[in-house]
């Protein structure tokens, strides 16, 4: 997908032609597209927008029991959008908007704040939903998985030295506390290698070892050297002995804190794509319940777009667009002056 969305590798110009060949041909984007094109995928500023996960992880308790959860920000200054109009008149003056009123708010001690907030399912196969909850295109209905808050996050200063405190920061799916686990969630299992890879590589060997990236509480490990080296994670333990096992006061592995989750998994490992796909109710129910207002910029937006597509990919897209939602559709089609495909049935509603 992110290639798709690179520049094209020979006039080196982000192109829609490539953008939505590849979309129309993996619908399980539908979402994702109908969420980004309306004003959703233009905040008006970074303080009022949601943030989420996207990947799903579990949380284990002291008793060793788990469940699948799914984090979420939830902004506290309210939601709010602008049309593309908007937003060009406003680039076309000030490139650095998001960040120049995010850095003026903290400032002026106006602190932005986020919920933390997390959905939770119990960790098994669940026969009776109709999408899979590792499938990273679906979201867990609120209605049906609500968010139950536990926290508050407020963003209280700004940073002193950006590169020191941004450039330089390296978050990663893999950085966990106790508590919180992985899920067999296929995209977060990639991302898990490939950021701390990656940031090993950007920043350093020892990225962790520096004041943004350093954990509140010192890990024990007898991981030691390499670049940049500023400390050994010994922690009050012989640091002469860099192996395990040893008698001689050198850090020893702990027993766990408590019982381990160890779900008892049965089935065949294949190579295959998800089975219940059900790409199109999503993005469906999103645009039913869109204001007017942004459906009809969701629709400008697409037809722009999609007006400099080849016409096979236009088709492709139409049909997809009415499997989700027949108005949707046809005000997609009369927009780029393409008829809807006679076979196209809606999608279940
Ligand atoms: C849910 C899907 C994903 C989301 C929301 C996501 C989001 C992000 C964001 C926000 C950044 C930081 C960009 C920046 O600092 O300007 C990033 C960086 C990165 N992403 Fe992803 N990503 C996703 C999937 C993936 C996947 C599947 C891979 C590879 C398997 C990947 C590999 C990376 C790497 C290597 C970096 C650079 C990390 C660093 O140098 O700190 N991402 N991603």
């Amino acid at each position: 997908m992110i290639h798709s969305l690179k520049p094209d590798p020979v006039t080196f110009r982000q192109e829609p032609n490539r953008i939505f060949d590849f979309m129309s041909l993996t619908p399980e984007s539908m979402h994702m597209l109908t969420w980004l094109f309306s004003p959703r995928g233009i905040p008006k500023s970074y303080r009022h927008m949601d943030g989420f996960g996207v990947n799903t992880y579990k949380l284990i308790n002291a008793r060793g029991e788990g469940v699948l959860c799914k984090f979420h920000w939830k902004t506290q200054q309210g939601i709010e959008s602008l049309t593309q109009a908007q937003a060009s008149e406003i680039q076309a003056h000030d490139l650095g908007s998001h960040s120049k009123d995010l850095f003026e708010a903290i400032e002026r001690g106006d602190y932005p704040r986020w919920e933390l907030c997390v959905q939770i399912m119990g960790d098994d196969e669940h026969p009776e939903l109709e999408w899979d909850p590792l499938d990273n295109t679906k979201i867990w209905p609120e209605d049906e998985f609500p968010l139950r808050p536990v926290g508050m996050m407020t963003l209280n200063r700004n940073v002193q030295n950006f590169f020191a405190e941004n450039e330089q920061a390296a978050f990663g799916t893999g950085v966990l506390v106790d508590g919180i686990d992985f899920s067999d969630d296929k995209m977060l299992v990639g991302r898990t290698f490939s950021y701390s890879d990656t940031q090993r590589y950007r920043v350093g060997p020892n990225y962790l070892q520096l004041p943004v990236n350093q954990p509140v509480v010192r890990p024990a490990t007898n991981q030691r050297d390499g670049q940049m080296t500023y400390y050994v994670d010994t922690v009050g333990q012989n640091p002469h002995t860099n192996y395990e096992p040893n008698s001689t006061g050198g850090l020893r592995e702990a027993d766990p804190p408590g019982p381990m989750y160890e779900p008892e998994i049965h089935g065949r490992l294949t190579r295959a794509t998800i089975e219940r796909t059900n790409d199109y109710r999503q993005p469906g129910e999103r645009y039913r319940t869109m204001p007017d207002w942004e459906r009809e910029d969701l629709v400008l937006n697409l037809t722009d777009a999609l007006s400099q597509c080849e016409r096979h990919i236009q088709e492709r897209m139409v049909e997809h667009f009415t499997r989700c939602d027949p108005d949707f559709g046809r005000r997609i089609a009369e927009g780029i002056g393409v008829s809807v495909p006679p076979a196209s049935e809606p999608a279940v509603v």
